[in-house]
C-alpha cells in the first residue's frame, strides 16, 4: 500500500478541474482495497473510477482511492446467455470493444461511454435506447465500514433513470470490485433510438450487425459531444426531466416546437438539451455556445458543460445554477444535475 500525499487530481477528473486530494492511493485488487480500509488512520473520502461523471468544487480531505482492478473473465454460460466478469478498473469502452469481438451482444449501443467498468451500475448508464440494468446480471462490493463483501443482484441494486442503490440508501457506502454482465448468443438489436438508423444508412450497412450498430453509434457521438481529451467536460450536465401529460399539453402549446418522448408510464420526458437551447442568459441570447471565462456551456450540445482549460468547480457549478434557474424561470421545470457534484 502506498499513499501519496498532496496529489492534484486535474488528471484524474474530465472535466480537468484543478482540485487537491490531502491522501491519494489506487488498488488493484480486493485485498489491496481491504488493506487499504483497515486501516484506521486513512479516511476514504472519495472512489474514483475514470473521473468522467464527477465536477470537484473542493479539494478532499481524507483519502481518495483510485479504483485499478482489472480482468475479464467469461464465467459461465447457458443456451442463450455468456456470463463475463469485468473489474472494476476496466476502461468501459475497451471492455464494450472485448465483448463485440466475440460476438457478444448488448453491450453495442453503450460503445464510447467514457469511465470504467466500475461506475456503469452506479448510475446505471445508458445511451441509445439501452441501459445498464438491461445486461446487468450481479456485482461485487466491499462495505466501507463493516468491510463485508456483498454480491448485489438486480432488484438489489433498484436500478432506474440515472439512478441506483449506490447514488441514494448506499451513497459512498460500497466500493463496487467487480461487476457481471448477462450477454446474448443471438443479438437483439436495437435501432429504434435517434439517428442511428440514418447513420446506418449513411454507412451504406446492407447486413446488420452489433459491430456496425456499434460504429454507428460512435459515429453519432462523436459528431455531438467533445471529446474530454481536447475539452474538459462530464456529459450530460444534467437529466432529462419528466412530467405528467397535462403539464407537457399546456407546454407544447406555448412551445411547440419542444422536445419531448413519452415514458412507459405515460409521463413524458423532455430533452433537458432543448429546454437549455431555447433559454439563455438574456431573453435574446441561447446557453448554447454560452462561454463565461473558461466555463461555458458545448455549441454542438446544450446539456454538455465544458472547461475551456482552466475554469475552477465553483464557476462550472455557478453556471450550471444560472442555467437551472433560467430554465424553471421559463418553463417551470426544475432539472436535476446528472453529474456528481464534489
Ligand atoms: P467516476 O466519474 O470516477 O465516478 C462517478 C461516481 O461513481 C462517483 O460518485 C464515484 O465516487 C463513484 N464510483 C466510481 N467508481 C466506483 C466504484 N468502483 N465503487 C463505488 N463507487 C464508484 N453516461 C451515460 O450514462 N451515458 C452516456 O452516453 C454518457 N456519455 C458521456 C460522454 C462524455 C463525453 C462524458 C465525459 C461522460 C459521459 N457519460 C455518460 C458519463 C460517464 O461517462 C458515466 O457516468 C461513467 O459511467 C462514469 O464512469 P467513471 O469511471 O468515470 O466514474
Ligand atoms: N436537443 C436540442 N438542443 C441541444 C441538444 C439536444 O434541442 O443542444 C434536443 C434535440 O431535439 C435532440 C434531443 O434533444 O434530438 C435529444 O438529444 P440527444 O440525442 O443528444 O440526447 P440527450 O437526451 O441530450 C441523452 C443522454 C446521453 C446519451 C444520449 C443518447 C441524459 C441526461 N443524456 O442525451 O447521455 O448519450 O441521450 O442516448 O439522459 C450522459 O449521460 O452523460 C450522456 C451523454
Amino acid at each position: 500500500m502506498q499513499i501519496q500525499e498532496n496529489i492534484s487530481l486535474r488528471q484524474y477528473n474530465t472535466f480537468g478541474i484543478e482540485a487537491y486530494a490531502q491522501f491519494f492511493s489506487g488498488f488493484s485488487s480486493l485485498d489491496g482495497l481491504l488493506n487499504i480500509i483497515e486501516n484506521k488512520k486513512y479516511h476514504p473520502s472519495l472512489i474514483l473510477g475514470g473521473g468522467s461523471n464527477i465536477l470537484l468544487t473542493k479539494n478532499i480531505e481524507g483519502l481518495v482511492l483510485k479504483n485499478e482492478i482489472k480482468g475479464i473473465e467469461k464465467i459461465g454460460e447457458d443456451e442463450n446467455f455468456i456470463y463475463v466478469k469485468a473489474g472494476a478498473g476496466e476502461n468501459w469502452h475497451r471492455f464494450v470493444q472485448y465483448c463485440i469481438a466475440r460476438n457478444w451482444a448488448g453491450l453495442e449501443n453503450l460503445s464510447l461511454i467514457p469511465g470504467n467498468v466500475g461506475a456503469s451500475p452506479m448510475q446505471n448508464i445508458g445511451a441509445y435506447g439501452v441501459e445498464i440494468k438491461d445486461v446487468f446480471h450481479e456485482l461485487t462490493a466491499v462495505h466501507l465500514q463493516d468491510k463485508i463483501i456483498k454480491t448485489f443482484t438486480a432488484p438489489d441494486c433498484s436500478f432506474g433513470y440515472r439512478e441506483s442503490v449506490f447514488k441514494k440508501k448506499s451513497k459512498r457506502k460500497f466500493v463496487i470490485t467487480d461487476v457481471t454482465y448477462k450477454l446474448r448468443k443471438q443479438p437483439v438489436f436495437n435501432t429504434a433510438y435517434g439517428a442511428i438508423q440514418q447513420e446506418l444508412e449513411r454507412m451504406g450497412v446492407k447486413t446488420l450487425s452489433i459491430q456496425a450498430i456499434s460504429q454507428a453509434v460512435i459515429n453519432i457521438r462523436s459528431s455531438k459531444l467533445p471529446d474530454p481529451a481536447l475539452i474538459g467536460n462530464a456529459g450530460s450536465f444534467f437529466k432529462n426531466p419528466s412530467i405528467d401529460k397535462l403539464s407537457y399539453t399546456v407546454l407544447k402549446e406555448k412551445f411547440p416546437s419542444i422536445v419531448a418522448y413519452e415514458n412507459e408510464d405515460g409521463s413524458m420526458k423532455l430533452a433537458a438539451g432543448w429546454l437549455i437551447e431555447h433559454s439563455g442568459p438574456d431573453a435574446d441570447k441561447s446557453w448554447k455556445g454560452y462561454r463565461v471565462g473558461d466555463a461555458g456551456c458545448h455549441a454542438k450540445q446544450a446539456l454538455v458543460l465544458v472547461n475551456y482549460g482552466n475554469a475552477t468547480g465553483k464557476e462550472i457549478y455557478d453556471l450550471s445554477e444560472a442555467i437551472l434557474q433560467s430554465v424553471e424561470k421559463k418553463y417551470g421545470v426544475l432539472l436535476e444535475r446528472e453529474v456528481n457534484i464534489i
